[in-house]
């Protein structure tokens, strides 16, 4: 009997108990046994694996989170911790890892399998859904909804009090949970880090609402988001959370409006908590065709929705680089904006 090896790694993200628990299902199913890999890489390097079966992934659907654990661990940067992952993946009769993570873990995923031939198949999740070669990765529906409902409810709060409230959302890269739930709360400025903040265009629309009547505004803003003229981070560079992108914003335009304003940062709200139906749908179909995958001997590659269909793509186009947000759906933010 063959056994398959599975890793969640990198932030956690609801939904990944729904690939998890598919994962084994269509693995039992095709004859397979499955293992657990516990703490992303990590458990391959403290040999911290066990078997999983129906019974220990029954009832974790609809649970935020990872079954497994996750971290951020890179064995790569670390030639005693990469040898280590080497060595006991051959003793452990792993014959394939499903590698469940975003760009970090799946880039993990294919230096290991091109310079030490183990074989990797990846399963893209990402709530800010930056990874390129899908159309979405899973957990990033649940982080929109999230969302969507802080600025609902901070909208009634600045409505009443007359006030700016600066909402800042998760999105170091790219700005689509910005973007989709800005447009989805009603927000009056979107700002995400594919375009630089332009300060006094951003008080300009703030003012032109007021002398229209409208004497409150919601401008959402990506944690990685900048002000024009200041330096993008390296990619893969740690994120400094201190001082937040929103904080910044609030205090400009404050001192340039005058209007009273408050800056409410969403953070790891975003990731908690239970999936939304369609990651849990999505994260079920992702699950199955990463075992299709896996008997299929098409290793390097990633599982992906493209137009809908659940195909496959390979990991080193997925990481090439981020997606960007969709110039269309941007402008149509901006229709509202003033
Ligand atoms: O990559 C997902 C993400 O949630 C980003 O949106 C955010 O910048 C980062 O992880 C936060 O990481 P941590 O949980 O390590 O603070």
């Amino acid at each position: 009997m063959r056994k398959i090896g599975i890793l969640t790694g990198g932030a956690d993200c609801p939904g990944l108990n729904s690939v998890i628990r598919a994962v084994v299902r269509k693995a039992m199913q095709e004859g397979f046994v499955v293992t657990g890999i516990k703490n992303g890489w990590n458990g391959l390097i403290d040999n911290d694996m066990k078997i999983l079966d129906l019974r220990m992934t029954s009832g974790i659907l609809d649970r935020g989170g990872t079954i497994l654990g996750t971290s951020r661990l890179k064995p790569p940067l670390y030639p005693e911790k990469e040898a280590k992952v080497v060595e006991n993946f051959r003793r452990s009769g792993i014959d394939a890892i499903i590698a469940v993570g975003g760009e970090n873990t799946l880039q993990i995923g294919l230096d290991l399998y091109k310079k030490h031939s183990i074989p990797v198949v990846g399963v893209p999740k990402s709530i800010d859904n930056a990874l390129c070669g899908t159309d979405y990765a899973f957990g990033f529906d649940t982080a929109v909804n999230v969302a969507t409902e802080c600025i609902d409810r901070l909208h009634t709060t600045a409505e009443s009090h007359h006030r700016i409230i600066v909402i800042e959302v998760m999105g170091r890269y790219t700005g689509w949970i910005a973007l989709e739930a800005g447009i989805a709360g009603g927000a009056d400025i979107i700002l995400v880090p594919e375009i630089p903040i332009d300060i006094e265009e951003t008080c300009a629309l703030v003012k032109a609402r007021h002398r229209r009547g409208k004497n409150f505004s919601l401008i959402v803003v990506s944690e990685g988001a900048k002000i024009k003229g200041t330096v993008e981070p390296e990619r893969g560079q740690t994120l400094i959370h201190t001082p937040h992108i929103g904080e910044i914003i609030g205090k400009c335009v404050e001192e340039e409006t005058g209007y009273e304003t408050r800056v409410s940062v969403l953070g790891h709200i975003q990731r908690g908590g239970t999936p939304s139906a369609y990651d849990r749908l999505i994260g079920t179909q992702f699950g199955v065709k990463a075992v299709d995958l896996v008997k299929e001997s098409n290793f390097g590659q990633m599982v992906s929705l493209h137009d809908g269909q659940i195909c496959s793509v390979s990991i080193a186009e997925a990481v090439r680089k981020h997606k960007a947000i969709d110039q269309a759906l941007f402008e149509i933010a901006k229709l509202f904006s003033d």
